[in-house]
């Protein structure tokens, strides 16, 4: 059982809760593998996906992981909300507050607009990714996909190469994979590595090859076209060139190595082709292990109510 009535984020998480929801996990993705997809988890709970940003992963697969636990699920989309209208945030909480929906699933562009609807609503909150601050569901499932290929993430070694800067994906990733004992190593042009990255764990190389040197999983993360305001690199060619992963980049690597992604991937720029569809990928069970995690975060939030 999780000591808290929302999950906002990993930095405020103790090893043992991300523990939990993993070995929960786990067993949820065994079940899904046997393609067991019916299960009275949530029963009797309605969840509704509050989504200000577009989503393909992560709305889907909160929503299929709450279905196949018997809940009643509402989507809804800022842009055919009465958000339109001018309703606030608060506002649109309270509203599915009065309609007894139990867990509000949101995705917003503002860091800490879950926290604020955690503290006005009875709901129990979900961050889905807010800004650039975090996405907590999207580094579970990636710890869970690491967990069942190496058994633990303690003593691993994961790279992270790309847009950190506007990245909550790797945020998240950092603070959850150093509570369980993870190395992190990280490389990007010096216009998208935040300051203070450091002061959180990250080693930030000096070169792609020494941030690949050694490690069992090497992550591309996404150039987020929509938040570069500023020309923080020339071209999309050059950062694949200069910056990318490719399979002359991954001999560094060790030669069990995955290959991982949160997605939506810009084919051929943060990673290749080849390596996308290559067999040290694992982009595709990175999808089911999300619906996994998701399985996982929401029974966790309710198990003391059912
Ligand atoms: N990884 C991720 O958050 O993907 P979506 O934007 O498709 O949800």
């Amino acid at each position: 059982m999780l000591k808290r009535k929302d999950i906002l984020g990993l930095r405020e998480m103790p090893a043992e809760e991300i523990d939990e929801i993993l070995t929960v996990g786990m067993s949820m993705k065994k079940l899904l593998r046997q393609n067991i997809k019916k299960l009275p988890h949530l029963q009797g709970k309605s969840v509704t996906t509050l989504f200000y940003e577009n989503s393909t992963r992560t709305r889907c697969s909160f929503e299929l992981a709450a279905k196949y636990m018997g809940a009643h699920v509402v989507n809804i989309s800022a842009e055919s909300s009465s958000v339109k209208k001018g309703e606030t945030l608060v506002d649109t909480g309270k509203t599915l507050d009065a309609m007894k929906n139990d867990i509000i699933v949101i995705r917003h562009p503002m860091g800490g607009a879950p926290a604020l609807l955690g503290k006005t609503v009875k709901a129990h909150v979900v961050n889905a990714g807010d800004g650039m601050n975090e996405h907590p569901s999207q580094a579970l499932l990636d710890m869970l996909t690491m967990r069942e290929n190496f058994g633990s993430i303690e003593g691993l070694k994961v790279a992270i190469l790309g847009d950190i800067s506007h990245s909550r994906v790797a945020k998240s990733n950092l603070f959850g994979l150093k509570k369980l004992g993870a190395e992190v190593t990280m490389y990007a042009p010096k216009t998208l590595i935040p300051t203070g990255i450091e002061k959180m764990g990250a080693k930030v190389c000096r070169s792609r090859e020494e941030a690949v040197e050694g490690a069992d999983v090497v992550m591309g993360l996404r150039i987020q076209l929509e938040r570069q305001h500023a020309g923080n690199f020339p071209s999309l060619g050059e950062y694949s060139k200069f910056y990318g992963v490719s399979e002359a980049l991954m001999k560094y690597a060790k030669p069990t190595a995955l290959v991982m992604h949160p997605g939506p991937v810009n084919r051929g720029v943060e990673l290749t082709s080849g390596l996308i569809d290559g067999e040290s990928s694992r982009i595709e069970e990175q999808v089911l292990s999300g619906i996994a995690v998701r399985m996982s975060m929401l029974f966790l939030l309710t198990k003391e109510e059912i």
